[in-house]
């Protein structure tokens, strides 16, 4: 095959007969391609435009989990995924934490930050005495697109130099930070950190001489890595009421044992990874149905989760006398307006849905979401298992896929009661009832 040009530059049409013609699709296939781009139609065609090369939409269930109490306010909150059990876990403790009080959060803050990295052989001790002029000149050069930011509370912080980073004058770091306020402001802070690192080099241009005038920009760009957006959220209850989830532990014998599994994750790696996966399915479902980029939420929380040199889990429990208490902390980087948030018809919608929270309240309620997945994970590992929930959940998806009618599946569920069940297992018995009916 050659190396294509111009894919962006076609009509939807245009790229899906260039497609077929590449990769034999059929019209049952290219049905389902203009199906699921009318379903999803939305009036103005902004899914088109999120992205380029746009041929289709890709469904994903967008669902409720109701019963979060956040600081005594009762949210309804929506999450995307496409793992059956997740909504299910975190609606399921949302449920029994709302009664004991529910979840309290708190952040310490939103400040992000961004660097300019360069290379110059010039004269650190001068540059350095110049800082505060050369600060004032790399905020005055993106004053224009700050000023929004300011009118809405936040803006620059703080600027500050990080020079001869690696050593040998190799190379050299100015720091960013910035108040982003309810928008995660990404495009915002790299425009800024591109405006500002070429206003660095005329100032070195214009303020040396000789060769200490010649500065490069390696490259400009905000990190990821936010622990100034941490989000500390604990839920708490005396250990008697765990009695209402404790299957066939005692809540004593519950909550020793919940408290070894966490100890298990925050010592074992193997474990540590999977025990924050269980975090992250409530976060980033939340975090997809608001719009907001749930990559760079796990990036970070996972670098956090490994900040004092070795990975542990994001959770942690303190047991004391008759009171169980489970806490989270996880930087979380996302905002309510800006992106993704403000033009996904959808993601507005789940905004609207949870009356318009502020980022800091969002971040809130996100934490709480992803407490409560881990939290009934760990409940059903000490228990019945993860297999029993997550197998009768999965059910559904294998009953769609053989087309299954009403009284198929009363006669699939009854026989699969109490045996162990798969995709082939329930594939032999639909063959035999099928031949039957
Ligand atoms: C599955 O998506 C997530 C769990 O494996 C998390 C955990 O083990 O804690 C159930």
């Amino acid at each position: 095959m050659k190396v294509l040009t111009g894919f962006s530059k076609l009509n939807i049409t245009e790229r899906i007969d260039l497609l077929k013609k590449n990769v034999n699709l059929n019209e049952q296939q290219i049905s389902l391609l203009t199906a699921f781009r009318e379903n999803d139609k939305d009036p103005d065609g902004v899914i088109e435009n999120l992205t380029e090369n746009y041929i289709s939409n890709y469904s994903l269930p967008f669902s409720i989990a109701p019963n979060f109490r956040v600081n005594d306010k009762w949210y309804f909150v929506p999450m995307v995924t496409e793992e059956s059990s997740v909504v299910a876990a975190a609606a399921s403790a949302a449920k029994f934490w709302s009664g004991q009080g529910g979840f309290k959060s708190e952040i310490s803050g939103t400040k992000k930050s961004g660097q300019i990295y360069f290379s110059w052989n010039g004269n650190i001790e001068k540059l350095q005495s110049m800082l505060p002029l050369l600060k004032e000149k790399l905020a005055s050069s993106v004053k224009s697109l700050t000023v929004n930011m300011e009118k809405r509370g936040g803006g620059i912080t703080d600027i500050t130099f990080n020079p001869d980073h690696h050593g040998n004058n190799d190379y050299h770091i100015v720091n960013v930070d910035f108040d982003t306020v309810d928008s995660m402001g990404a495009n915002l802070i790299n425009s800024c950190l591109e405006t500002m690192g070429s206003e660095l080099v005329s100032f070195i241009n214009s303020n040396f001489t000789g060769t200490d005038r010649e500065a490069e920009i390696i490259m400009a760009i905000l990190s990821n890595f936010t622990p100034d957006c941490l989000v500390e959220c604990s839920a708490e209850c005396s250990i008697s009421r765990l009695s209402e989830i404790s299957g066939n532990l005692t809540p004593e014998q519950f909550a020793r044992k919940f408290a070894k599994a966490v100890q298990i994750a925050r010592e074992y790696i193997p474990r540590a990874v999977t025990h924050n996966k269980g975090i992250f399915n409530g976060v980033d479902a939340v975090l997809l149905a608001t719009g907001n980029d749930f990559r760079a939420v796990e990036a970070c929380g996972h670098a956090y989760a490994a900040k004092d040199g070795n990975y542990t889990a994001l959770t942690d429990i303190e047991i004391s006398g008759n009171r169980f208490r489970y806490r989270l902390s996880i930087p979380l980087s996302i905002g309510t307006v800006g992106g993704a948030t403000s033009v996904h018809p959808m993601a507005r919608l789940a905004l609207q849905i949870m009356n318009n929270p502020t980022s800091g309240e969002l971040m809130k309620v996100v934490a709480s979401v992803g407490l409560a997945s881990n939290f009934a994970a760990i409940r059903s590992l000490i228990t019945d298992g993860i297999q029993k929930g997550h197998m009768r959940l999965h059910l559904n998806n294998f009953l769609s896929h053989f087309n299954v009618n009403e009284s198929e599946k009363i006669l699939v569920e009854e026989h699969f009661r109490n045996k162990q069940y798969s995709f082939s297992a329930i594939s032999d018995f639909l063959t035999s009832i099928r031949g039957n009916l």
